[in-house]
């Protein structure tokens, strides 16, 4: 049936607004594609008409899951964190590095999005890559002492200053996991972090970000801001993910109830198989 729309050119439904891209002049597109394109294009592969969420509804369904639907904050963090791991190690197999032990540089944030940058941290090592942490804001909560503990624990090193050069960073890691802000950014970027993101923005590194590229605005994104090669929506993808250009957008976070997805209008994908991620692009 969507197959259908799209060969009619009837536009893809994201975030309950049509972007009135139509299939023809996607197709006679030269050079660069535009965001509506690539997302007509994503939307068409998959043959759906997945919601991309506004911040307000990424809020309320996360809000839902707790209060509603009981899941606790370490649990959900857990699926999400695996899920970030396990689509990096798709994309950029351990294999594919030239270095026997790819170190991965994981730069976490003060809230939850720098919780699931602890949980992925743990399972890439586990996965065989070399994480090295930089948690400059961390919260005075047990769940982020605990989660912190369990990285120092499998001899992940924290470093206590950011690599003050851009260069720096692209001699000593093979990848940058962003997990600085999620669905919760707003405003102008505060220090330490306008900081670490202005030196990121000159790595030549694949940097792959959790949720949402952070110091985009969650809805609109952000033309001057990182670029990432790679982009993990967690849930279901954010407004801002439209104008992901990147090579790997991700799906994860295999945990939402039915109901929940119904009552969203979440439309979401069919995870395949067991699989905790699908690639979207
Ligand atoms: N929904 C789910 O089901 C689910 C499940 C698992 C994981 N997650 C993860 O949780 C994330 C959301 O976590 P969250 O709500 O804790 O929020 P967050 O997106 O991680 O960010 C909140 C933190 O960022 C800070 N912040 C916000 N704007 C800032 C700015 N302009 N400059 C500097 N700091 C700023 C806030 O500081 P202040 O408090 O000082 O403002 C707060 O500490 C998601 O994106 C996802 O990664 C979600
Ligand atoms: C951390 O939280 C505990 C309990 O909530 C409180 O007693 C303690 O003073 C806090 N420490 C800091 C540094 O804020
Ligand atoms: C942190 O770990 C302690 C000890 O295992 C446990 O009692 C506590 O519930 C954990 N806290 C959170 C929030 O996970
Ligand atoms: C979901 O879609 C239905 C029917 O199209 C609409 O009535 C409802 O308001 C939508 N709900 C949300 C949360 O978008």
């Amino acid at each position: 049936m969507y197959g259908l729309r799209a060969v009619f050119g009837l536009g893809l439904l994201v975030g309950g607004a049509r972007l009135g891209v139509r299939a023809d002049s996607c197709l006679r597109t030269v050079g660069g594609e535009s965001a509506q394109c690539r997302q007509y294009r994503t939307g068409t592969a998959m043959a759906g008409r997945m919601k991309y969420l506004s911040q307000e509804e990424a809020q309320a369904v996360d809000e839902e899951l707790f209060n509603d639907y009981k899941f606790s904050v370490d649990q959900l963090m857990e699926l999400a964190g695996l899920s970030c791991a396990i689509a990096i190690a798709k994309a950029y197999p351990v294999s594919s590095f030239t270095s026997s032990l790819p170190t991965v540089l994981v730069i976490c944030g003060p809230g939850n999005n720098g919780g699931d940058g602890l949980v992925c941290a743990r399972h890439l090592k586990l996965f065989g890559y070399e994480p090295v942490i930089f948690y400059p804001k961390r919260p005075n909560k047990t769940l982020f002492e605990n989660l912190t503990t369990q990285c120092q624990k499998m001899d992940i090193p924290f470093l206590s200053e950011f690599p003050r050069e851009a260069e720096i960073i692209d001699g000593t890691y093979n990848l940058v996991i962003d997990a600085i802000f999620g669905f919760s950014f707003k405003g102008a970027v505060r220090e330490p972090f306008a900081n670490i993101l202005n030196i990121l923005k000159r790595i030549s590194l694949p940097i792959a970000s959790v949720d949402i590229p952070s110091g985009w605005d969650v809805e609109k994104g952000n033309p001057d801001g990182l670029q990432p090669d790679m982009l993990i929506s967690l849930t279901a993808p954010k407004l801002s993910a439209v104008h992901f250009s990147g090579r790997y957008h991700y799906l994860g976070g295999r945990f939402v109830p039915v109901a929940l997805q119904k009552k969203y209008n979440l439309s979401l994908p069919d995870y395949p198989d067991t699989d905790c991620v699908r690639r979207l692009l």
